[in-house]
This record gives C-alpha cells, structure tokens and sequence, in this order.
C-alpha cells in the first residue's frame, strides 16, 4: 500500500492512517508528526518550524521535501506507505513523483478526506494528543479511558498549541488555498478517491477501506 491522505486539519486523517497502518503493516508517516518532534527536541529544523506552525502556516517546501526523502529513503518504506500531511503544495507533489519513481510495488493512492469547515472547528476543541506517542483523542467521540491519560503509553494528553481559533482558521485558508490545487492535480492523474469523512469513526474506517479496494 502506497498511500496519501488528503484533508483539512482534523479531518481525520491521522485517526485513520494510524488505524489503517496498523492493518496492512506499513508505516504510518505524518510530517505534522515529526515536525513537532523537532519541536520538542529543539533541532534547528524545529526551531524554524515552531512560529510558523503555531500561526497555522506552512513550514517551507524545500525543507519538507527534504524530509519525506530521508524518510522515504527508509528500509520500512520501501513497500509502501501511508502519508498523513504531505504533499501539501502542488511543488511538493511534483517532487514526491521522483522520490517515489524508482520505488517497487504499488502505484501511488490519494484518498481525500471530505469534512465541512463547520465539523471541523467543533472536532479540533475537543481534541486530546499524546505529546509522547502521538496518539489521538476526542474527548466524545474517542475518549482515554481514564480522564487525560494516554492509553497507550501512560502519558499525560495536551490540547496542541495550534488549536486555537486563529490558529485553526488560517490552517483550514492554507489548505484550501495551497492543498486543495493538490487533489485537483491528482484528480487530473485519475489516482484520488474521495471519502465522505462524517459519521463514527469505524464507519469511516470501513469506507476508506471499501474504496480502496
Ligand atoms: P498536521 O499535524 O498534519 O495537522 P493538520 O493537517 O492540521 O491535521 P490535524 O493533525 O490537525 O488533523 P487530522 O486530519 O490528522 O485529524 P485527527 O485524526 O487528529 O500539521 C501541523 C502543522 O505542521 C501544519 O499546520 C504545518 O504548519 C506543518 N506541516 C505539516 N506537514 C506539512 C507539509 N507537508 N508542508 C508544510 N507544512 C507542514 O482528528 C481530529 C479530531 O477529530 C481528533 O480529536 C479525533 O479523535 C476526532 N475525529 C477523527 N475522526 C472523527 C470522526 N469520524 N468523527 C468525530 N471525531 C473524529
């Protein structure tokens, strides 16, 4: 499985990459994921990513282009992959054709997540995360078991830094100014399928499923 997940902020898109990674037995690689390592780790590369992730801006193409091809680079992701956040410019996508051209197995897949702006403001304030495993909670719709604790690993969960309102409404403009173009280039290639990303959690899990298929 090579595949790409496409959506606004909190659509979703790491709740299912996390779930279908886990069932087909290929790494789950989120670039939101590993920019907030830097973060916490203090490399350089956190340290120009941190203002303008928490403005809800795009951290620049060629330092995210960088990234993917050290990670795709990796034994794990030599047969496939799941992609939770990257591309996210058109220039990205472009780039990622070559990193991937001379890679064996599957075609690449897009799946587009498909959540109204409205859902998403309301799914981000009750969002819960594992600054320690990355894990992620709503606090209705998938709550911890025990009251902000990680089920996983014992952690404490936080609210993330760049879910406040105006944090929220500029990364729900940059998306549809800079990462909507990304479908539509994908649309034209006839690789992306679109699924509605409302409803529980397992129901959307078993749509992603059934369309890629
Ligand atoms: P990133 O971490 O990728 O953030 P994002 O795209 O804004 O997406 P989120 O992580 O907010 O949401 P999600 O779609 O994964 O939803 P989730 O599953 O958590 O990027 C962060 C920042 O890093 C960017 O703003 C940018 O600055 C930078 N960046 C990263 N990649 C970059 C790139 N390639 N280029 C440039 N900059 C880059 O779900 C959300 C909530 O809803 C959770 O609480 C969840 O439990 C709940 N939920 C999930 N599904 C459902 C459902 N079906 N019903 C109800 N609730 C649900």
């Amino acid at each position: 499985m090579k595949l790409i997940f496409i959506g606004p902020p909190g659509s979703g898109k790491g709740t299912q990459a996390q779930q279908l990674a886990a069932r087909h037995g290929v790494p789950h690689i989120s670039t939101g994921d590993m920019l907030r390592e830097a973060v916490a780790d203090g490399t350089e590369l956190g340290k120009k990513a941190a203002p303008i992730m928490a403005a809800g801006g795009l951290v620049p193409d060629d330092l995210m282009i960088g990234i993917i091809k050290d990670r795709l680079s990796r034994d794990d992701a030599h047969k496939g992959f799941i992609l939770d956040g990257f591309p996210r410019t058109v220039e990205q996508a472009e780039k990622l054709e070559g990193i991937v051209a001379g890679n064996e197995g599957e075609k690449l897949k897009v799946l587009q997540l498909l959540v109204p702006d409205e859902a998403i403001v309301k799914r981000i304030a009750l969002r819960r995360s594992c600054p320690q495993c990355g894990a992620v909670y709503h606090l209705e719709h998938n709550p911890p078991t025990k009251d902000n604790v990680c089920d996983r690993c014992g952690a404490g969960l936080i609210a993330r830094p760049d879910d406040n309102e105006s944090a929220v409404r500029k990364r729900l403009e940059a998306f549809h100014r800079q990462t909507l173009p990304v479908a539509t280039y994908y649309k034209s290639k006839s690789a992306l399928r679109e699924v509605d990303g409302q409803g529980p959690i397992d129901e959307v899990f078993e749509r992603i499923e059934k369309s890629l298929a």
